[in-house]
């Protein structure tokens, strides 16, 4: 007999079924024992004698029975197949289960986390986490068929390649081939996108993985993260914020079936967020408890740099790539803290959930930002000769932005964390879910890439 889904047991009223599924619940009532079967699509409700009687939470089974209507006040309204119960005739036990660490049919926010991603495999069978893989699923098909639609090409970019700084420390790889030198994982795709505008692509995007070693935060992933990250060129600012705040409006409706505050998204400047909200991050919802409202706005005409004290030099606010405006290039010489960019961010309910800007394309202008950033031409040469060199073969104007997968839906679903929207994420403190990461090598592997581990 085919398998039927749970969900699809309420259209077989009458009919013999085969469900396949674990055991989320049991209860007994005498010689009558309810067992509620989970399987991908739902629970349904079993009912039956002995024959259940053997079956602990969580073990997976196959129940051949006949779909019952419920009488009307036996009926559960909380969930879609409540208005029917399966008897169960014939049960298999497909495998046994160990008791569980933990519940998995409660929300499961008050579980102490290293346990839940110790036993990540066993979370994410807690409806609320399947539901956010279902749905973050669900956000990067939509994104991917409208960015489809309007020509876009999603184009792979190297994992194992050059430093690209995005300001974290990177994460670095030793070369066996070349022992002793070093690839490094990128923080972006930013300079690799920007190579594909060179090339002649004119409109990219990519669900990119990004890798960052910096402080985490529970909006900050230690690690890694994802970015739709897209880029076009021929396009003026406005109309890179007009493709975002238009795919974003039809993720909010049709994905989350959330409500838009304003629309179009308002474009605010970064000094006037600082004197009205305090903050680059302005929060612009009417009333902070709406959990279904999405207040997006694009903070704009940020300053080029920032006073970085700890290195006593100045730094790019976004990133280097990032190009004045044109009336402020004077300015770079002799106060280069005055100029303002092309930088845009999105921000949505109090947090920044993208960034973005127009690029350089002037080899001058772009090694002159360097300079103010304090690198020497040589430093300039080796860390970023060959974008200099690209942009000597035309180089078309262009400009992009990078919404974060992760930290969007994070806000978007009133999660906690990113953790809640990642399938293993790894903990606060750098430690892998479910497998045991980072951990020792073989001193051989270590010897066959030039290295050894400190105090060996
Ligand atoms: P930026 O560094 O601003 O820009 O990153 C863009 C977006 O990526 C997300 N993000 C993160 N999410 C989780 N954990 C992190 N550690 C983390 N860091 C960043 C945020 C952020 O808004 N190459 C440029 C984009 C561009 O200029 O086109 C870039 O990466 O949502």
């Amino acid at each position: 007999m085919e398998r039927t889904l749970v969900l699809n047991s309420p259209e077989k009223i009458g009919q013999k079924v085969r469900l396949c599924g674990w055991v989320a619940t049991r209860r007994d009532h005498g010689k009558l024992v309810f067992i509620d079967l989970r399987d991908r699509s739902g629970i349904v409700q079993i009912v039956g004698g002995e024959k259940l009687g053997g079956l602990r939470p969580e073990d997976v089974v196959e129940i051949t029975g006949t779909v019952r209507e419920r009488p009307e006040k036996m009926v559960n309204p909380k969930i879609p197949t409540g208005k029917v119960e399966i008897e169960g005739e014939e049960v298999k036990i497909l495998a046994r289960a160990k008791e569980l660490p933990f519940p998995v049919d409660t929300g499961g926010l008050d579980v102490n986390e290293e346990l839940r991603l110790k036993y990540r495999y066993l979370d994410l069978r807690r409806p609320r986490m399947a539901g956010n893989l279902r749905l973050r699923h669900k956000l990067i098909r939509f994104i991917r068929d409208y960015l489809d639609n309007q020509d876009f090409v999603e184009i792979e970019t190297p994992v194992l390649t050059k430093a690209t700084p995005e300001g974290a420390r990177d994460f670095i790889v030793p070369s066996r081939f070349r022992s002793g030198k070093f690839y490094a994982l990128p923080q972006s795709p930013q300079q690799y996108k920007q190579l594909l505008m060179v090339a002649g692509f004119e409109k990219y995007y990519q669900i990119a993985r990004c890798f960052r070693d910096e402080d985490p935060r529970a909006d900050r992933a230690y690690g890694e993260f994802t970015q739709l990250d897209l880029e076009m060129s021929f396009a003026a600012q406005e109309e890179i914020l007009a493709l975002t705040e238009n795919l974003f409006k039809d993720i909010a409706e049709k994905v989350l079936q959330k409500k838009i505050w304003q629309f179009p998204f308002p474009r605010i400047s970064y000094q006037e967020a600082m004197e009205k909200y305090g903050t680059d991050k302005p929060d612009l919802r009417p009333n902070k408890k709406d959990v279904d409202l999405l207040a997006f706005c694009f903070v704009i005409d940020f300053p080029l740099f920032e006073w970085k004290k700890s290195e006593n030099r100045w730094d790019a606010m976004h990133h280097p790539f990032t190009a004045p405006k044109e009336e402020d290039i004077p300015l770079l010489e002799k106060e280069p803290g005055k100029a303002h960019s092309y930088q845009h961010d999105l921000v949505l309910n109090g947090f920044e959930v993208g960034g973005g800007s127009i690029r350089i394309t002037d080899p001058k202008l772009q090694e002159k930002i360097f300079e103010v950033m304090g690198h020497t031409k040589g430093q300039i040469k080796q860390k970023f000769g060959h974008l200099l060199a690209a942009f000597e073969y035309g180089v078309p104007p262009h400009g992009g932005i990078a919404p974060g997968i992760d930290r969007f839906l994070m806000v978007a679903l009133n999660e906690p964390s990113l953790r809640e929207v990642i399938a293993f994420p790894m903990t606060a403190g750098g430690q892998t879910a479910v497998m045991d990461a980072p951990s020792e090598v073989d001193p051989l592997q270590l010897k066959e890439v030039g290295l050894r581990a400190a105090g060996s």
